[in-house]
């Protein structure tokens, strides 16, 4: 059997597949955001390691038999977080979260520094990866920063408590702003920028290799046999393609949930950083991937609903009756900042069009739809790099309502697929990883699509009214990149 372990923000997930890689059992644990100032998410590292016991002790118990024949680990997580350690292991200060958007100056800063940075890393420096928010620990925490031995990722703190190795997976690295992405290894240059070398780096394997084994205890207090190989894994984006099969190039998927991803493998490396497009490994060696990340996706529905006394599926449920496409009313789903395509932390959200038939339920429609044009405009950069998604699977707690894929198949001009029931994110990804990585499996024999259960074509009676809606839409952008300074 083979096992996924995904460190989410919001809790850790730990998922056990059979020896043919079907899913067996899962168990959950949840995590808590602390949010000290305006703008700060943290989380302690030493309670993912608490929830990842508990996750893991539950299907233990439970499945004694499996966990005995262990013979895969696989690791996905929230991505770009900062864990900083000292010489003795010892976390200094909470993790810095990849909602965390305090490090807006000193991403100017890094970018003005090392004007080649952008080339490197392929990547625009943004508040949200890990490298600014060492530099911001450097600047305002000087006696932290001077004590940092090691900076690891979520995923790869838990990897140290499992196996005692100091290890990443390429597409969560690549998210660091470290990393040299076209050549997938750590870059000096962008290393130096933030006061680091080499030294406080993990070493790099790719998601489908051998990163370490798990520790005698651990397979003592799990029941397992022989100690299992855990594999690199991925950060949860490129685990979750994993799980629901977006290897090849041109795969895709568009994930609603706290934040919005539109996801899309690439057999090259392929970036965009005047679109603010996330160019990143893939976990399967010698691939990439691009994404498009939008920080208030199903967040912006659960806005509305808290302030309308309403549950978010209540609401959606309201604008799919008598549902006829858009009207006077624009919402611009900048909550929290935007990445792609503004790669402005300081945006904020804005209703636009208003009027005294504006009700509850015009106006989550049209929250709906600002999402929905979210995905668009990350699909536009996607396109302005040269990449053409070929299919397109829906995931995340928002893809439940049919509407709102219908939005967003009707913007995009392209079907959006809905896949059995069942979780394909990156609990089972990073388990499929762990299964090639003890197995040595073909990538692509593992990493297999879901059963597509319906498919949501686009309303081409509503296209043209959404087309509309779209440009007026982005017309609203530059009133908003004025007034948020
Ligand atoms: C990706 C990103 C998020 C987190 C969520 O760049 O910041 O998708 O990985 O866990």
């Amino acid at each position: 059997s083979f096992l996924g372990i995904d460190v989410d923000t919001s809790g850790v997930k730990a998922m056990l597949l059979d020896a043919e890689g079907r899913a067996l059992a899962d168990a959950s644990a949840p995590l808590t955001v602390s949010r000290p100032r305006p703008g700060f998410s943290e989380q302690t590292p030493d309670d993912w390691w608490t929830a990842v016991l508990e996750a893991v002790d539950g299907l233990a118990h439970r499945h004694r038999r499996q966990m005995a024949a262990l013979k895969g680990v696989g690791l996905s997580g929230q991505m770009h977080g900062a864990t900083l350690l000292d010489a003795n292991d010892a976390v200094i200060r909470p993790a810095i979260l990849w909602n965390d958007v305090r490090s807006a100056n000193e991403c100017r800063e890094m970018e003005e520094s090392l004007p080649s940075l952008r080339r490197i890393a392929g990547n625009i420096a943004m508040p949200g990866f890990t490298a600014p928010k060492v530099l911001w620990v450097r600047k305002h925490e000087p006696d932290t920063h001077a004590r940092i031995a090691k900076v690891l990722l979520p995923k790869d703190y838990v990897r140290l408590h499992l196996t005692g190795a100091y290890a990443s997976d390429m597409s969560d690295a690549a998210g660091t702003l470290w990393l040299d992405v076209a050549k997938r290894d750590w870059s000096d240059e962008l290393l130096a920028a933030t006061g680091l070398t080499r030294n406080a780096m993990p070493s790099l394997v790719e998601g489908s290799e051998v990163s370490g084994r798990l520790k005698r205890s651990l397979c003592e207090r799990w029941g397992v046999r022989t100690p299992p190989v855990v594999a690199g894994g991925g950060g949860d984006n490129a685990a979750s393609a994993c799980g629901i099969g977006a290897i090849e190039p041109g795969a895709g998927f568009v994930s609603l949930g706290t934040s919005g991803v539109l996801f899309v493998s690439n057999e090259t490396f392929r970036p965009n950083t005047e679109g603010a497009v996330h160019a990143f490994c893939h976990a399967i060696p010698g691939t990439w991937h691009q994404m498009g990340v939008f920080l208030s996706a199903t967040d912006s529905l659960n806005w509305l609903a808290k302030l309308v006394n309403r549950k978010p599926a209540e609401l959606a449920g309201m604008v799919t009756e008598g549902f006829n496409g858009p009207g006077e009313e624009i919402f611009l789903p900048y909550l929290s900042g935007e990445r792609t395509p503004h790669n402005n932390a300081k945006a904020r959200g804005s209703f636009v069009g208003l009027s005294h038939l504006s009700d509850a339920r015009t106006m989550a429609r049209t929250v709906m739809e600002g999402v929905a044009f979210a995905v668009r405009d990350c699909h536009r950069v996607l396109s302005d790099a040269g990449t053409t998604i070929a299919s397109l699977i829906a995931v995340g707690g928002g893809s439940k309502s049919e509407l709102w894929l219908e939005m967003i198949a009707t913007t995009l001009g392209m079907a959006v697929e809905v896949p059995e029931d069942g979780d394909f994110g990156g609990a089972f990804g990073a388990a499929r990883l762990g299964m090639i990585a003890a197995t040595g499996a073909a990538p692509e024999s593992v990493c297999t699509k879901p059963k597509i259960v319906k498919t949501i074509e686009p309303r081409a009676d509503l296209t043209a009214a959404y087309d509309d809606q779209y440009e007026r839409y982005r017309a609203l952008y530059p009133a908003i990149e004025e007034t948020s300074r």
